[in-house]
């Protein structure tokens, strides 16, 4: 099977913090890898160097087959990222951040309508396209987020904590709507502190100051470490590594 993210000991140093030590990854095409861990521990940092919008110090990684030093172009025309940090413009509404989004991947304007069409659809949003966006819920803005990340048709999307602060409903159907991407083959790369969303994702890995300390599927890594759920043997995994995390 092919891989949609390769990454080997990649290091990101901010002056002499190292924020990513050295991690290593391997995610398959089509597949939903859950990139956990406390906060601080480097997954923004990490994800900002797979996306292309950050420069590793050192190591190699490459995604969707793109090198994340020589082709971050490539990289951000093919990828789909959806960042921790608010990416909507308020004052907007919906239609207008979508169509500005479009412009930016430089979408044709009649592929453009006929995209914004189907997500609007296919996402729930048909009430909400003509609000601004800072008025809207945040559950709703989120998804609003998800669809003008997705109107490029990117093969991998990069989620980054995509359902912080939503109530357990509404994380559940836009859980949903990830399960069905999937299944259209797209590579979905999210992080979330959320263990019953981890539990839906086929391998997690779980990072901690910086470094990869644990990968697998979330029933083996229950099991490896002998506890009743992912929620403790997370707890567990951490505290054992010690450290302020
Ligand atoms: N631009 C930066 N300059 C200095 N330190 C940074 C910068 N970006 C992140 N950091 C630090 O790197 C660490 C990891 O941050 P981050 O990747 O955001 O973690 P996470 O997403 O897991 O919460 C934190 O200690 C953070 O303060
Ligand atoms: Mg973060």
């Amino acid at each position: 099977m092919e891989n949609a993210v390769v990454i080997d000991r990649l290091t990101k140093k901010f002056g002499d913090f190292t924020a990513v030590d050295e991690i290593g990854l391997t995610v398959q095409k089509g597949e939903i890898f859950g990139f956990l861990g406390a906060n601080g521990a480097g997954k923004t940092t990490a994800i900002r160097m797979l996306c292309g919008l950050l420069l590793p110090t050192s190591g190699s990684g490459s995604v969707g087959g793109f090198d994340i030093y020589k082709e971050t172009e490539r990289i951000k025309k093919s990828i789909g990222y959806m960042s921790q940090k608010f990416s909507l413009y308020q004052d907007l509404t919906g239609d207008e951040n979508l169509w500005f989004y479009g412009s930016v991947y430089q979408i044709p304007r009649r592929d453009l309508r006929k995209r914004m069409e189907e997500l609007t659809e296919t996402l729930g949003l048909s009430e909400f396209t003509n609000r601004p966006a800072g008025s809207l819920p945040v559950g709703w803005r989120q998804r609003l987020a998800l669809a003008t990340a997705l109107l490029h048709r990117p093969k991998i999307l990069f989620l980054d904590e995509p359902t912080a602060g939503i109530d357990p409903v509404f994380r559940r159907r836009f859980w949903e709507i990830l399960y069905r991407l999937a299944d259209e083959g797209t590579t979905l790369f999210v992080t979330t502190h959320y263990m019953d969303e981890a539990e839906f994702c086929r391998r997690i890995s779980i990072m901690h100051q910086g470094k990869i300390i644990e990968v697998g599927k979330p029933q083996d890594l229950i099991a490896r470490y002998d506890q009743p759920n992912l929620q403790e043997t997370f707890i567990t995994l951490i505290s054992q590594e010690g450290g302020n995390g």
